[in-house]
């Protein structure tokens, strides 16, 4: 018998453990080993009934991702194997008992759900996540959850995605019972139960009184086909999901499985799932740092502190508060501080009302949060994020003053979202000990943290700012110290173009709603009302002499609202006018403003299609980001991507810019670049990595292959 899978007997009862850690993920060699198990059980008379278990910290936590990933790139034949399995423990003529502990997801749940029963630890998780990356449950999920939890419960966790808890599960039939105490004797004495009633094993696929009536199932349909649509109109898996299930009210067992099967083949070799199943992997490579390893000294962060309460040195203090970490947060004088710290009541009193957090929770995070005028206690941090104005000068000003303060070993890191690290380093005695944590706002929601290495920063505090970031709940993405990073120097060329549509004659509308449509959370002009457009402006301050030597198209519109006081949602006007609320109308100063700037370049308006207003922004992020793998400021092409998924709303279900540009195929691009450089001048130069990689066929994921 295989490692993977390890049997034994208690008494009359065969125990089968599944044994692939770390997860015990249902690879095609665990499945196989499982069944093998089963039937050796089965056939031995001195065995009455059957447990499952899964060894080490969890039950099968799902399918073999990487195996997937085999699948839709057509480098192995579609078999994981689990059919005959499911099959085998469904069959049984001895009672299956299947322990859960940790998490029961995707292909493990579908396990478990082909046992005879379920005994489950409180605090486990069950669920069919296969939405998330584009598939639906093919082992028979959509045809067995609404057998036991009912049709609403089945569109609600094969539709969403999201898995329940153990009570839920319970409640909700999944579930036969919670173990009180240790898990495998509570399962052992379970099964000898079902053996001692004497009672045939219960078969999921024979229950039928949960499944419903038509009549009672038509508003159940409509209502979740309604909500995935709200949800997610551009997600194909979900609406097939739903198909899936209703399959199994509406054909027999094995029938509903037939057309279970076929639906999730269609998403198995879609794009989406590709794309998803990318996300999924990369967000899994970016913690992987050539050079830093287990050995890497981390340092423990048991305490923050944080310089400057505005937008976002109030959201690192949540951040931080969020965590468990206790944070001092310090501005220049008692109403700035005061006004930070509105805000940040403001935000946790919001999230109460949701239902997300208890009063009691947002006590003990507000407690987290110690106001301060003074650097008096600094010296106790172990890290220190300074989140003052953008302005190099001020920036030296404060390291130069942590550098007296701040403990020999602390972390001292900026939230500068554009200006050179090793400058702010230098203004300190300790530059290795200095560090980009570019958080995006607002920083309490969004997932994403570029870590900037400087040129002198140490692996230690590298590794320390990894795990930090994970600790933080957010995706951590190491990148250069090159002018902007990667996250916002893509983001200047994609809304330099959306604002040059503008003077070419889009409308404010027509260019948001062709990225909307194309799948960006918002849209660049809404984007930029909601980040403020004074951002910008006072980059753009800061690196007039890059704009002056350039020779590019000059753009002037935003700059004039940002003269007339117009900086987007904080002022009542942008791009958009907010009255009252966050959705706007074009602003007419910002059309009028525009329509100057077309004159003044000499600009005739012309209609613009949606392509092109999409190639013409989604286009530049790519150029942009290729030159920025070519300067390795970032480290893979799918760290771009999980930067632009996790930081600026890119569409997941497109995998990230540089993924997407791979399925577009990068000769189209390039082609279209070159055209874009012979209308529009030498800000379309297409980058060399990506005039080379088009030339010989190749795509951006090929770099980091190891044939590459
Ligand atoms: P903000 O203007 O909202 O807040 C800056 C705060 O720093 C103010 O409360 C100010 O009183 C305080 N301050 C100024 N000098 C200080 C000093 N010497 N000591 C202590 N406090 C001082 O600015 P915001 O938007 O929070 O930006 C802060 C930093 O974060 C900037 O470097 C910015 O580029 C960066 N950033 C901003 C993002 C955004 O979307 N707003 C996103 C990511 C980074």
């Amino acid at each position: 018998m295989s490692e993977l899978v390890l049997t034994s007997k208690q008494g009359d009862i065969g125990i089968i453990t599944v044994n692939n850690p770390p997860v015990n993920a249902l690879s095609p060699a665990v499945a196989k080993a499982l069944l093998q198990a089963v039937q050796a059980h089965v056939s031995d008379p001195s065995v009455r009934g059957l447990v499952l278990i899964g060894g080490g910290r969890t039950f099968i936590a799902g399918a073999d991702i990487k195996e997937f990933a085999k699948v839709t790139t057509a480098t192995r034949d579609f078999d994981t194997g689990i059919d005959p399995l499911l099959a085998a423990l469904e069959d049984s003529p001895k009672p299956v008992v299947c322990a859960i502990h940790g998490t029961a997801l995707g292909g493990g749940l579908e396990t478990a759900m082909a046992c005879h029963y379920r005994i489950a630890t409180p605090d486990a998780h069950v669920g069919q996540p296969e939405v998330k990356i584009g598939l639906i449950p093919g082992a028979g999920g959509t045809q067995r959850l609404p057998r036991l939890a009912g049709v609403a419960k089945a569109l609600d966790m094969c539709g969403g995605g999201e898995p329940i808890r153990a009570t839920d599960a319970l409640t909700c039939g999944i579930l036969d019972s919670l173990a009180e105490g240790e898990l495998l004797p509570a399962a052992i004495a379970y099964c000898q139960k079902q053996i001692a009633a004497g009672t045939p094993p219960r078969r999921t696929r024979d229950l039928h009184d949960k499944l419903g009536t038509p009549a009672t199932n038509a508003p159940l349909f409509a209502g979740a086909r309604e909500q995935a649509q709200k949800r997610s109109k551009h997600l194909i898996a979900p609406a097939k999901a739903i198909d899936a299930v209703e399959a199994a009210t509406t054909l027999p067992f094995a029938e509903g499985c037939a057309r279970e099967r076929q639906l999730f083949l269609e998403c198995l070799f879609s794009d989406q799932a590709k794309a998803l199943i990318h996300v999924f992997l990369a967000e899994r490579e970016v913690a992987k740092v050539p050079g830093i390893g287990p050995d890497t000294p981390r340092r423990p962060i048991r305490r923050a502190a944080v310089v400057g309460a505005g937008t976002m040195g109030g959201g690192i203090a949540m951040v931080y508060a969020n965590a468990g970490i206790p944070v001092w947060l310090k501005d220049v004088d008692a109403a700035a501080l005061e006004r930070g710290l509105a805000t940040i009541r403001k935000n946790y009193a919001h999230t109460v009302q949701k239902g997300k957090l208890t009063p009691q929770q947002m006590d003990e995070r507000l407690a987290r949060i110690e106001p301060t005028l003074s650097f008096e206690r600094f010296a106790e941090a172990d890290i220190i994020v300074e989140a003052v104005f953008e302005n190099l000068a001020l920036k030296k000003q404060v390291f130069a003053e942590l550098d007296q303060v701040a403990h020999p070993e602390a972390i001292l890191a900026t939230n500068t979202s554009s200006l050179n690290i090793d400058a702010i380093a230098a203004a300190t005695r300790r530059p290795h000990q200095v560090i980009g944590h570019h958080f995006f706002s607002p920083a309490n929601v969004m997932k994403l943290l570029e870590i900037v290495r400087g040129k002198e920063t140490s692996p230690s505090v590298i590794a320390t700012s990894m795990e930090l970031a994970k600790r933080l709940g957010k995706v951590g993405v190491l990148v250069g110290n090159g002018r902007a990073f990667v996250g916002n120097r893509m983001f200047e060329p994609y809304v330099r173009e959306a604002q040059f549509l503008l003077e070419e004659g889009a409308t404010i509308d027509q260019v948001d709603q062709a990225l909307t449509e194309f799948g960006m959370a918002m849209g660049p002009l809404a984007v930029l009302d909601l980040a403020g457009l004074d951002i910008g402006w006072r980059m753009r301050q800061e690196h007039l002499h890059l704009a002056a030597s350039s020779g590019r198209r000059p753009f002037v519109a935003e700059d004039k609202l940002c003269e007339h006081g117009q900086f987007g949602q904080k002022t009542g006007a942008g791009w958009y006018c907010y009255e009252a609320h966050r959705v706007g109308t074009p602003n007419p100063e910002a059309i009028q403003f525009v329509a100057e700037a077309a004159r003044a370049n000499g600009i005739t308006p012309r209609q613009i299609s949606p392509q092109e207003i999409v190639e013409r922004t989604i286009f530049a992020l790519i150029n942009e980001g290729a030159r920025i793998l070519e300067e390795g400021i970032a480290l893979r092409p799918g760290d771009i991507d999980i930067i632009y998924i996790y930081g600026y709303g890119f569409p997941a279900w497109r995998g990230g810019p540089m993924w997407y540009a791979d399925t577009l195929g990068l000769a189209t691009i390039y082609a279209r670049i070159c055209e874009f450089e012979k209308q529009h001048g030498a800000t379309w130069s297409p980058a060399p990595l990506l005039r080379q990689l088009a030339t010989a066929g190749r795509t951006f994921a090929s770099l980091t292959e190891p044939s590459a």
